[in-house]
C-alpha cells in the first residue's frame, strides 16, 4: 500500500532517527516553521509529527520529504539512485484503478458543515499576510478541451470557512486549464488533496506536457496503479488513501488578495490579485493527519528537483542528444553538462531550456569534465572558458517567474540569461587544460617517494 501513514511507519522502523513526535501543544503561527528552521540550523532534516496544534482537532505532519535519503526509502533505491529511477519509472506509467470507496471519504462535510478554521492555522514568516496557508495540497483539475487531469502543488491561503486563494503560476497547467474556463464563463472545478504518500507528491511535480496524466506516472513511480475515488460533489477523481480532499470550485473573473508569503527562493512575494477556491466539501479519513510543508525549507526546496531536472535533460537531449547531465543546485538555476561536438551546441541547449521552463531563468553549459555537483567547479570554468561579448546571451522579454525577486512585472515577464561555459574548439589560441598523464598517475606508488629521511 502507498499511503502517508505506510510512508511513516516505514521511516519509524528503517530510519527511526527520520522521525520526531511531539507531544507538546504547539503554535501553528511560527513555532513550527521556527522549529524545523533551529533543526536546519543544526543540519538536522527529521518529519516532524506534531500530536497537538493550538486550536485544531488534527494531527500534523511536516517535513516528510524533506531529504533525499527519505525520497530513496520510498522509491525503494539509493541516493545515487534516484534521478535514474524516477526517470526510468516515469517512462512506464501505470494507469490507476477507480474504486468506489476509500479511507479518504469516510467522513464527508458537504456545504454549511465545511469550516477551513478547523485545520491547522499555519503561518510561517515574519513578514507572511497574518491569514493562515495550507502548502501541501496537490490541486486537481480537468482540460475541458482534452479531457485530460493535470496535477500540481498550489499554496491555498485561508480567506474564510469555506474559500481560499489559489496562486497558479502564470504558463503553468493549472494556469492554461483555469483561463479556458475562465474564457467560457464557466467556473473550473477542482479538488484539492494532502497527506500521501512521497510517490505521489513527487508524480505530482513531474513536468511534462499537458496530454501526460500525472496519476499514470505515480502509478510509475509506486510500479502499481493509484488507487482513486470520485468526489463527492463533482466530476474529479482524488486518491482513495489520501487523508484530506476538499473539492469544489474556482470561479470565473473573481480575484482576492493573496500574500504576502515567504516562498521556496527565500523571499517573501508582495501581495497578488489571486482567483478564489470556494470549497464545497471537506472529505477525510475518520482520524485524519493534517500535511504540512514549511514554505522556503529543505522539502519544498528538494521535493520539485526530480522533475524539473528529468524535464530539463530531456528538453536538452532533444535540443543536443550529447547532453549528458542537468543540475538544479539553486533557484531558478540549471547546470548543464554537455559532451560537445561543435561550438554552436551549448547555445541551442541554452535556447530549448528558456523554452521549455518559466522556472530556467539561469542556464550554464559547461563540458562533461566539470562537475556540475559542484558549484566551485561550475564557477571556475564560467570564470576561465568565458568571453563575456561572445559567451553571454540574454533574452528579453520572457516569461519567468513573478516569485523572482527581480521580477519586477506582477506578470512574470522578465529577461534570462545564457552561459556558454565550455571550452571553445574553434579558436585562434588553443586552450589547453594542465593535465597529468592517467598512466603516470597510476604507476606511482606514493609510499616509495615519502620514506622518512
Ligand atoms: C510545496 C510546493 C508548493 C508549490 N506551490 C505552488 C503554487 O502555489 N503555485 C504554482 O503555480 N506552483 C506551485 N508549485 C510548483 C508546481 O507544483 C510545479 O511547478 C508543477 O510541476 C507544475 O505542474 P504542471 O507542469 O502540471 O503545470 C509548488 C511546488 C511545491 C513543491
Amino acid at each position: 500500500m502507498h499511503d502517508l501513514r505506510t510512508f511513516l511507519d516505514t521511516v519509524r522502523r528503517e530510519r527511526p532517527r527520520d522521525i520526531v513526535d511531539i507531544a507538546r501543544s504547539v503554535n501553528p503561527k511560527h513555532e513550527t516553521a521556527a522549529i524545523l528552521t533551529k533543526l536546519e540550523q543544526a543540519y538536522r532534516f527529521p518529519i516532524l509529527f506534531f500530536r497537538c496544534v493550538a486550536g485544531s482537532p488534527f494531527p500534523v505532519v511536516t517535513n516528510v520529504c524533506g531529504s533525499l535519503a527519505r525520497l530513496a526509502l520510498a522509491l525503494r533505491c539509493s541516493v545515487g539512485e534516484l534521478s535514474r529511477l524516477y526517470a526510468a519509472r516515469c517512462a512506464q506509467p501505470v494507469k490507476p484503478e477507480i474504486k468506489s470507496e476509500g479511507p479518504v471519504q469516510e467522513r464527508v462535510l458537504i456545504g454549511k458543515d465545511v469550516n477551513l478554521e478547523s485545520f491547522p492555522q499555519f503561518v510561517y514568516h515574519q513578514d507572511d499576510a497574518p491569514q493562515p496557508y495550507i502548502t501541501a495540497a496537490i490541486v486537481v483539475a480537468c482540460d475541458p478541451q482534452t479531457g485530460k487531469s493535470n496535477l500540481s502543488f498550489h499554496r491555498l491561503m485561508i480567506v474564510d470557512q469555506t474559500t481560499t486563494a489559489v496562486f497558479m503560476a502564470r504558463g503553468k497547467h493549472l494556469e492554461q486549464i483555469y483561463r479556458k474556463y475562465e474564457s467560457a464563463g464557466e467556473p473550473m472545478p477542482i479538488a484539492a488533496f494532502l497527506g500521501v504518500h512521497p510517490a505521489c507528491s513527487l508524480g505530482a511535480l513531474y513536468t511534462g506536457s499537458a496530454e501526460t496524466e500525472e496519476y499514470d506516472i505515480i502509478g510509475g513511480l509506486q510500479q502499481s496503479p493509484l488507487a482513486l475515488v470520485n468526489c463527492v460533489t463533482n466530476p474529479l477523481h482524488v486518491p482513495a488513501e489520501a487523508e484530506f480532499v476538499l473539492e469544489g470550485l474556482v470561479p470565473p473573473q473573481t480575484r482576492v488578495n493573496e500574500g504576502p508569503f515567504g516562498e521556496f527562493t527565500g523571499y517573501s512575494t508582495g501581495s497578488m490579485s489571486c482567483p478564489m477556491f470556494k470549497v464545497q466539501a471537506v472529505t477525510s479519513r475518520q482520524d485524519p493527519i493534517f500535511q504540512d510543508i514549511v514554505s522556503g525549507h529543505s522539502e519544498h526546496l528538494l521535493l520539485p528537483i526530480l522533475g524539473m531536472e528529468h524535464h530539463l535533460l530531456e528538453a536538452a537531449r532533444t535540443a543536443v542528444p550529447t547532453t549528458v547531465n542537468v543540475r538544479l543546485l539553486v533557484p531558478l538555476t540549471a547546470y548543464v553538462a554537455l559532451e560537445k561536438k561543435d561550438d554552436s551546441q551549448p547555445q541551442r541547449v541554452i535556447e530549448a531550456l528558456w523554452a521549455s521552463d518559466i522556472y530556467a531563468k539561469q542556464v550554464i553549459v559547461v563540458d562533461a569534465d566539470v562537475d556540475i555537483s559542484d558549484l566551485r567547479e561550475v564557477a571556475t570554468a564560467v570564470a576561465l572558458h568565458v568571453r563575456p561579448d561572445r559567451d553571454v546571451y540574454i533574452h528579453h522579454p520572457t516569461l519567468g517567474t513573478e516569485l523572482d525577486p527581480s521580477c519586477e512585472s506582477g506578470d512574470g515577464t522578465t529577461a534570462k540569461l545564457g552561459i556558454d561555459a565550455t571550452l571553445k574548439t574553434q579558436t585562434t589560441r588553443p586552450v589547453i587544460k594542465n593535465r597529468v598523464s592517467k598512466q603516470l598517475l597510476e604507476s606511482i606508488n606514493l609510499s616509495e617517494f615519502l620514506q622518512p629521511a
